[in-house]
């Protein structure tokens, strides 16, 4: 390793104009000094002090063709050389009709430029369709950083709207526990354990005449990677059908992931809103609400205003437009390798923990997978994740100390169409000492 001498200094300059250093607060920890990325290529990033990095954060799951990809990159600044302010411009259109195209749910589709944005429209939308006020999240889903969506505990089971807080043994309040929220932010949402169908049941048949939406991960991606349970999101849609409650799907992170239908091409279970951001622009801010025409006919009567500056951006539409043609090509090769690769990264990465007798539990998606430390066999939410104790911040170890030997990982593993079998073994050569070190830390 090269060392960090120009990060560090660069840190240290950037921490007098910005706070904390950093743009986002999930970047990188106050405590740990972030590497100041100078370029990338395929699936390596190369740091201002020159060290190479194999990346499976791919900035936190966009860059699903990897870094620097040609065709990408030729679109983008194509693009740029003739245009990129943001007029009204064709690629809108050809976007979109991409989207459509690819989307089971998709008949009407509009632009943002962050999956939080794409949230809030989807909400929205969903409120103004059925005249109704309340909207139904899920304990473990992340649904984006505004006031509403983030954080939040549940005191009262019988009446589930979330209030401020966090608890001492819940990593995942922690995460969501924001300073200066507005204070009647949680009133118009309960707060539920996912893959609980008897618990959505419950609530609906209570209070399904007030309820707007049901809008969940369909997923679990952002905490342990939980699947949902054989016949939960069919339970779900059929009891949204029942009570007139708008389905949404918060497809950011399974949206690409797990092909270009997202979670509900790849589980056949189809929402009536979904929201789609990270993959869908391979990198570039760009997000998508989408859905049933009647849905989204209320965008298209002007009777919900879903406005921004920077929506249908030419670059983002050129960037939509030629991630997707890269995903199509070859009857979707690149799925191929790239579930090929997370696959193979996963066996053998679980297969070294074995051996150094280290229980656990690698959940999720061939795209998209957790490590959780638990021998008790799988997580299904997040109530069963507290039950098995702290599975999470053992991930941050490993992570911490995979990432010391050049490998940048958070708590989840992605894979790109860039990624090679060479950079898997690579990885696993690596792990072998980041797992050693591990067992004396963690256990
Ligand atoms: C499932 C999910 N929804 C929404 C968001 C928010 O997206 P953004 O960070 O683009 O606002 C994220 C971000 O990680 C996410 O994982």
């Amino acid at each position: 390793m090269a060392g960090t001498d120009r990060s560090h200094a660069h840190f240290e300059r950037a921490r007098r104009v910005i706070p904390g250093g950093i743009q986002s607060n999930y970047r990188k920890s106050e405590s740990h000094v972030p590497v100041y990325i100078s370029h990338g290529r395929g699936a390596r990033l190369f740091d201002l002090d020159g060290n190479e990095y194999i990346d499976y954060s791919l900035s936190y799951g966009p860059s699903i063709l990897g870094h620097s990809n040609e065709h990408l990159r030729a679109s983008i600044v194509r693009q740029a050389e003739k245009m990129y302010s943001n007029e009204v411009n064709a690629l809108e259109q050809a976007a979109a009709e991409k989207i459509v195209a690819h989307v089971p749910c998709a008949e009407l589709v509009r632009f943002a430029c962050s999956g939080t944005e794409a949230n809030y429209n989807a909400l929205r939308i969903a409120r103004a369709y059925t005249g109704r006020n309340m909207v139904v999240r899920f304990n473990g889903h992340y649904n984006g950083c505004l006031d509403q969506l983030i954080g939040g505990i549940v005191d009262d089971p019988q009446n589930p709207v979330p209030v401020h807080g966090e608890r001492e043994t819940d990593a995942f309040s922690q995460m969501g526990n924001t300073a200066g929220r507005a204070a009647h932010a949680f009133h118009d949402s309960y707060m539920i354990e996912w893959n609980d169908l008897d618990a959505l049941s419950a609530l609906l048949s209570r209070f399904g005449d007030d309820i707007a939406a049901v809008c969940m991960e369909p997923v679990m991606v952002n905490f342990n990677g939980c699947l949902p349970e054989p016949g939960y999101l069919e339970g779900v849609r059929e009891l949204c059908t029942r009570y007139g409650v708008v389905l949404v799907f918060d497809e950011v992170l399974t949206g690409f992931r797990m092909g270009l239908g997202g979670a509900q091409g790849a589980l056949g279970v189809i929402p009536d809103v979904a929201t789609f951001a990270k993959a869908i622009g391979g990198g570039f801010p760009v997000s998508v609400f989408c859905g049933k025409r009647e849905i989204m006919d209320v965008v298209t009567r002007a009777e919900v205003i879903a406005a921004g500056s920077y929506n249908g951006h030419p670059l983002a539409m050129a960037a939509v437009i030629a991630t997707i043609e890269e995903l199509e090509r070859e009857a979707g090769a690149a799925f191929t390798r790239i579930n090929a690769l997370g696959n193979a990264l996963a066996d053998g990465l679980r297969d070294k923990f074995d051996r150094h007798g280290v229980p656990l539990i690698l959940q999720g998606f061939p795209a998209a997978w957790t490590i959780a430390y638990s021998d008790r066999g799988r997580i299904i939410n997040h109530r069963d994740s507290l039950a098995q104790g702290d599975t999470w911040a053992k991930g941050l170890v490993f992570s911490r100390l995979m990432n010391s030997r050049n490998v940048i990982v958070q708590a989840r593993f992605c894979t790109s169409a860039a990624h090679t079998e060479q950079d898997v073994e690579e990885t696993l050569r690596r792990a072998d000492k980041a797992i050693a070190a591990f067992t004396a830390e963690a256990r």
